[in-house]
């Protein structure tokens, strides 16, 4: 993170941390569906402790759960002093991603292969976290 990053508070400004989130979304979207994606949602983000200047920020990235052409996806962020040290927790977020096509419409993407109990029952947890979405999206009023 360069001075250029930071918030009033001169730590990291949150919007670029969710900026960053959203595009590590977007690459593991991507290279799932090798299709273009738009991000549709982001779900509730807490920032657990400040990301400083100069700090080494890592970002890690699971597709959790695909639909038709939806998928969630998982990143989590921490970061670390240059200079080393353990690193902390910073965040975590559930980014859904929708692929498209030439036209922008929703196009279909490949199935998750789930190998392990714990992807299978993450799996269903992401199914459940989507159908919420479904039930309280906002809608164009009519
Ligand atoms: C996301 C988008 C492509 C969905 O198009 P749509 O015509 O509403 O599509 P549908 O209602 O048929 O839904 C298609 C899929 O997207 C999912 N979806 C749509 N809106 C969603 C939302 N707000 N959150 C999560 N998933 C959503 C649906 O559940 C569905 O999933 P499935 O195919 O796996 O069953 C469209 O709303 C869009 O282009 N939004 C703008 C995206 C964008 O520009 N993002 C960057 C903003 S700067």
């Amino acid at each position: 993170m360069v001075p250029t990053d930071v918030n009033f508070a001169g730590n990291v400004f949150g919007g670029h941390i969710l900026a960053e989130i959203d595009r590590v979304a977007y690459i593991a979207a991507t290279r799932h569906s090798q299709a273009s994606c738009v991000t549709a949602s982001f779900d509730r983000v807490d920032f657990l402790s400040p990301v400083h200047v100069g700090d080494v920020v890592d970002f890690d990235a699971e597709i959790t759960y695909v639909g038709t052409s939806s998928m969630e996806i998982w990143v989590r962020v921490r970061a670390e002093s240059m200079h080393g040290g353990d690193p902390r927790p910073v965040g975590e977020a559930f980014v859904t991603l929708v692929a498209i096509d030439a036209s922008g419409r929703p196009t279909p993407v490949p199935p998750l292969l789930l190998e392990t109990v714990e992807e299978r029952l993450r799996f269903e947890e992401g199914r459940r976290r989507m159908e919420e979405r479904r039930r309280t999206r906002h809608r164009q009023p009519a």
